[in-house]
């Protein structure tokens, strides 16, 4: 297995390494370093990139100069290390002022300081020469039904959104925005609880042309849903404009598992799907391998770093397997078996009136009903590759 390049663009959040294990039921398991020695250590590792949180790396009531002064410090590590600042995202969700949201709290007054929250980490992203803006509303959501005209709820979502888009444009900047689904945690429920969710609403911003995805895997599949029919719905509609890599078991608790030790197989075809694309070509994803994890809290810091050296594996170990598994000429008959290749034909011819469709020859039903798919020798030829 070669080791992790930084053509490979694997990035990681500075919150994930920097995770010191606090949790609803107990402290902080590990102690943790200073924000810009992450950036030393993952660029050592082989990363391309890290990304954070504002208040990753100054506190929240930090002035102007303790500010100026920190990032300072992230800006020289990070150039450092010959890496670089492709996301930055906002903590609109730790301080108890955001207990009911930032955008959609009920409270105007939080909702212009949250705003104006994320309009300064705006400026903070583009200085550094961030491409994406990520915004996951974890806060932005409710535990009551009765708690919210939710109505009000979504045009106060939209208004948000539109405005920081419509901020971007305004100052020329190079960024675009992605929003994160996540169904619960820490809301009971969250607003834009699914991919599908999200691309709705966008579809009704002015601003939606700057604004698309941000689809980590494991909250897809808290809800129980595919996280690749997921981000292959956003690659369609042109969307998925960065994508949080990790691991989870179930439905359950977001786990944030290092990415493929979790659903094992659902990993491999994420990555197949990055890395060799669509089967009859079409969009493809070209930004980072963004990983979104926390180490366990029963991890040192030998074994953060340990986790942060394992996402990357487990992604380079799948794209050899996929990339075998898409070359074996057993695969490309079986998709031909499978009439894969048969899906990118339009389903009526170019100029087809409707009057030449339903005139066009019947077929008998019964016979095409007896053809056969070879889907699960398709699947078992991947999991040849895999596990073989
Ligand atoms: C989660 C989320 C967060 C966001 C991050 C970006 O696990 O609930 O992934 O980690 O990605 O906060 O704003
Ligand atoms: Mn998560
Ligand atoms: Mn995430």
């Amino acid at each position: 297995m070669r080791i992790p390049i930084k053509d490979d663009k694997f990035t990681f959040g500075i919150w994930t390494v920097g995770w010191q294990g606090v949790d609803p039921f107990g402290d902080a398991t590990r102690s943790g370093l200073d924000p810009w020695e992450y950036a030393t250590k993952l660029a050592e590792l082989g990363a391309y990139g890290i990304t954070f949180h504002d208040n990753d790396v100054f506190p929240f009531d930090a002035s102007e100069t303790e500010r100026d002064e920190f990032v300072g410090k992230l800006k020289d590590a990070v150039d450092d290390a010959g890496i670089c600042i492709p996301m930055v995202t906002t903590n609109t969700f730790s301080h108890p002022i955001f207990k009911d949201g930032g955008l959609t709290n009920n409270d105007r007054s939080i909702r212009r300081f949250g705003l104006k929250k994320i309009l300064r980490n705006v400026d903070l992203a583009a200085s550094l020469g961030a491409e994406t803006f990520v915004m996951w509303g974890g806060r932005e959501g409710a535990e009551y039904d009765s708690s919210k005209d939710l109505n009000a709820a979504y045009e106060r979502y939209k208004e948000g959104l539109d405005a920081v888009a419509g901020y971007i444009k305004e100052q020329g900047y190079n960024l675009r925005i992605g929003l994160e689904p996540k169904p619960n945690e820490p809301r009971g429920d969250i607003f834009l609880p699914t991919i599908g969710h999200a691309l709705a609403l966008i579809a009704e911003l002015d601003n939606g042309d700057i604004v698309g995805l941000n689809p980590e895997t494991g909250h897809e599949q808290m809800a129980n849903l595919n996280f690749n029919h997921g981000i292959a719905q956003a690659l369609n509609a042109g969307k998925l404009f960065h994508i949080d890599l990790n691991g989870q078991s179930g439905v359950k608790y977001d786990q944030d598992k290092c990415f493929g030790h979790g659903d094992l197989a659902a990993a491999f075809f994420t990555v197949d799907l990055l890395e060799n694309g669509f089967p009859g070509g079409g969009p493809r994803y070209e930004g980072p391998r963004h990983f979104d994890f926390k180490p366990t809290r029963t991890e040192g810091m030998e074994g953060v770093w340990e986790s942060a050296a394992a996402n990357m594996e487990m992604y380079l170990m799948f794209a050899e397997k996929a990339k075998a598994f898409r070359e074996d000429p057993r695969t490309k008959e079986l998709m031909e078996a499978a009439s894969v290749p048969e899906l990118a034909v339009p389903t009526m011819s170019p100029g087809e009136s409707y009057a030449d469709l339903l005139s066009s020859e019947e077929i008998d039903p019964d016979v095409v009903a007896s053809r056969e798919y070879h889907y699960v020798e398709l699947y078992h030829n991947a999991m040849r590759h895999l596990v073989g």
